[in-house]
């Protein structure tokens, strides 16, 4: 089962010849795909030999295969992590019995969703990110970003596989509005808020993958406990590719900080003014990017309380993160969580049914997972003796979603009047000036081994090749 079939049209280790409709199905959407991928995949790149990564088997000691290959000949394919054939559910009101193999019809469409929801915001990175390859800062950037590019169009086949082999008719048209929703579209936009926000640039880019595909994990992480063994399976396998992404965003701001705190240690200044005169991105500006980044994405964990995230939860259909690791009796009737809830203008803290919860408790995990990674970047400007400190704001701070989007909250936790919210809310996040001196800084640089002047080169290369490898051959 963990060999992978190179010889079909659809690389796979799903024995994808033996079904031959399904085969044919996920054939004719094959080209739908590529054409997505040709009117808005990685703009201009067409011509591009990339060192890309590939998926060649699902054991963890050498799954990937590295090589220059043109991105629209990459061999997206289906790849589930091995099956046990005992697996048992492990949680909710049917702890203790077999998993499934197919999708029970009472919660057909609740997984249908939840398959839908997660697979709409593979593409839509993918969108999200089409320009930034104009203004890379390396070669070595350009081909992280193709990566994970690449590897987001491959997530988006693993959701397309389930809908093709386990929803039938429905199934195949969710598929194909997979291909139709745009990111940012008026009329036909992505599901997801922070899937229609814009990527302008580099220091967004790597924000975003720092903070939104460390949502993608904690989602995927929550959906690899499902009753549902393939979608446990495929997403255990998306969770080994998506370390890559997140990696490229905390070393991408790493880099950011150790330029900024490099110019500032040598022009002895912290005036932001000087810093950006110098052609690096002051902290401030950094600072706000976070907030936002921060903000946007801990809003699509979802509602403080919601029935579905306890009809998921106790359905079996997904879990909490690390369910396996948990103490507790994982079917948490009785128990309760605390969330936050405004009243009278203030924050109090109130318990809930913890199941009614569940989806406060996987932003809660993603809230230290995330802070965990600001504490590394904070020691870069620790080592540079620069005393300013990223901080992570108050998780009421600039909420869309749930019971804290009705509060103006300061990022370090004060309820504020909509009087002082409008007069500092510009410190507080990224203003039209922060995007268009960023803006200003994004040139293209990609000659082997050179960099731009507001970033670091990396400490090592990709596959133990050297910073300065032929990443990109232009051709
Ligand atoms: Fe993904
Ligand atoms: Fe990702």
């Amino acid at each position: 089962m963990s060999t992978v079939n190179y010889s079909d049209k659809i690389p796979n280790n799903v024995n994808l010849s033996e079904d031959r409709t399904l085969q044919r199905a996920l054939e004719g959407w094959q080209p739908n795909f590529v054409n997505w991928w040709d009117d808005v995949g990685p703009d201009g790149s067409t011509a591009y030999d990339v060192y890309l990564r590939t998926a060649v088997s699902v054991d963890p000691q050498g799954w990937a295969q590295f090589g220059h290959v043109k991105m629209r000949d990459y061999r997206w394919g289906i790849f589930l992590n091995p099956g046990d054939a005992n697996r048992e559910i492990h949680f909710g009101d049917h702890k203790g019995e077999k998993a499934w193999q197919d999708v029970p019809g009472e919660h057909r469409a609740n997984l249908r969703r939840i398959i839908v929801t997660q697979g709409d915001t593979e593409p839509a990175s993918v969108e999200q990110q089409r320009h930034l390859g104009l203004t890379a800062p390396s070669m070595y950037d350009l081909r992280n970003l193709y990566q994970i590019n690449v590897e987001e169009g491959r997530h988006l086949w693993a959701m397309v596989y389930l809908l093709h082999k386990h929803f039938g008719r429905d199934g195949r048209e969710e598929a194909e509005a997979l291909l139709q929703r745009t990111s940012g579209d008026v009329d036909n936009p992505r599901i997801l808020g922070a899937f229609n926000e814009k990527t302008p640039d580099w220091l967004a880019f790597f924000m975003f993958t720092y903070f939104t595909d460390r949502d993608g994990k904690f989602q995927l992480s929550a959906l690899a406990e499902s009753a549902f063994d393939p979608l446990a399976r495929t997403t255990k396998f998306m969770l080994t590719e998506e370390a890559h992404h997140m990696f490229v965003g905390e070393s991408g701001v790493s880099r950011v900080l150790a330029r900024t705190a490099a110019v500032m240690n040598e022009l002895k200044t912290d005036d932001a003014q000087k810093v950006r005169a110098a052609g690096a991105i002051d902290l401030g500006t950094i600072q706000r990017y976070l907030n936002f980044h921060y903000s946007v994405t801990i809003d699509l964990f979802g509602a403080d309380q919601s029935s579905n995230a306890a009809i998921f939860y106790s359905s079996g259909l997904k879990g909490r993160y690390e369910e396996g690791k948990r103490g507790d009796d994982h079917v948490l009737k009785g128990q309760t969580y605390k969330v936050l809830e405004v009243k009278d203008g203030q924050l109090v803290e109130k318990d809930v049914p913890m199941l009614n919860a569940l989806n406060e408790v996987l932003r809660d995990d993603f809230i230290k997972d995330s802070v965990a990674g600001v504490g590394r970047w904070n020691k870069v400007l620790e080592k540079a003796g620069i005393p300013t400190r990223l901080t992570v704001p108050h998780k009421a701070f600039n909420r869309q979603i749930g019971a804290l989007a009705g509060i103006k909250m300061s990022p370090d936790g004060r309820v504020v009047s909509a009087v002082e919210w409008e007069a500092k809310k510009n410190e507080w996040l990224p203003t039209s000036d922060d995007f268009a001196f960023v803006a200003s800084l994004m040139g293209r640089v990609v000659e082997p081994g050179k960099f731009a002047g507001w970033i670091s080169p990396p400490v090592m290369g990709i596959n133990r090749q050297p910073v300065d490898f032929e990443y990109v051959r232009f051709g």
